[in-house]
């Protein structure tokens, strides 16, 4: 344990962001690394978020997350967004270098890939087609992610298929657009199938989707977290197959982040996971 002799500062910009759980995750590393300092949630109004980042250095902050609805508008603003960023097309993670600049990377995918290296540790993204549901910002990132990790075979659907098409162009790897309404066989022969829309979240319909063209050890993702348990995946579940919920994503975007804000690594572990389910589960 050591004990900075400087106050470390890091939170999220967000509108609204009073229900994030990333501060309770950000505080737990805090006390865990013995580090004197706070994480805390910053509720910036669209239009005011210029002024806010450009105030995180004479504040003494070393960075920020950026959610809804600024992880866009942030890569105009910072000085310099990295290649993964401008990939991926949103910013998830700012960091303020000393001389006051501002750098703009995107974490989500070490997230995706973090969480599902450790709760499916036999899982190889090379074993078989994958099979990614949506288009928007979260497929992004996870289909950047599968593509670093050597995926052969991305089959993409969304509704609207221009977004799908889209993302397939500006990867240029191996991904298949399929439309939308072939959505249930795309799954057929699939060794994993992840849904990167926001169907299935607290107040949003459940995905419709189809399993029973799945693999019965097909491996089922979902990149939402509030519920813990999708319908997705509790149909995923009922029918025997491995399932791996999305709150390990935000909590493994969490190191990488830590690493560039104060040159630390913090630990992923079992308490702090379920710390966090506790706290989802409370509303
Ligand atoms: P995020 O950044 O969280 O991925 P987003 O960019 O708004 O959010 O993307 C939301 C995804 O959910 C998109 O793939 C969206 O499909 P469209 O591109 O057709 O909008 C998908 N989505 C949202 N509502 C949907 C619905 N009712 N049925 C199917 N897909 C839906």
């Amino acid at each position: 344990m050591t004990q900075s002799d400087k106050f470390l500062l890091a939170g999220v910009v967000g509108w609204p962001v009073m229900h994030s759980r990333s501060p309770l995750m950000h505080n737990y590393w805090m006390e865990q690394q013995g580090l004197n300092g706070t994480y805390v949630p910053l509720a910036i109004k669209p239009g005011e978020l210029d002024a806010a980042l450009r105030a995180m250095h004479p504040l003494g902050f070393a960075g920020c997350n950026v959610t809804i609805p600024h992880k866009l508008e942030a890569m105009k603003i910072v000085d310099e967004v990295d290649e993964v960023a401008t990939k991926i097309g949103a910013i998830s993670c700012i960091v303020v270098r000393e001389d006051g600049t501002l750098f703009g990377t995107n974490n989500d995918w070490l997230g995706f890939l973090g969480n599902i290296k450790q709760q499916a540790p036999d899982w190889r993204a090379e074993a078989g087609s994958i099979a990614v549901i949506g288009a928007g910002g979260g497929s992004r990132a996870v289909c950047y992610g599968l593509m670093q990790e050597g995926a052969t075979e991305i089959r993409l659907v969304n509704r609207t298929h221009e977004k799908a098409l889209a993302i397939a162009e500006e990867f240029n790897g191996p991904i298949r657009v399929l439309p939308w309404k072939e959505r249930h066989d795309a799954l057929e022969g699939a060794a994993m199938v992840v849904n990167t829309t926001s169907q299935g979240m607290d107040g949003e319909a459940a995905l419709n989707l189809k399993l029973d063209k799945l693999s019965p050890t097909a491996l089922a993702a979902d990149i939402i977290y509030t519920p813990l348990e999708t319908p997705f995946l509790s149909d995923a579940r009922e029918r025997g197959n491995p399932t791996v919920n999305g709150l390990g994503m935000l909590i493994h975007q969490g190191p990488p982040a830590w690493k560039r804000w104060f040159d630390v690594i913090p630990m992923v572990t079992e308490e702090l996971r379920e710390k966090m389910e506790r706290s989802i589960a409370g509303g």
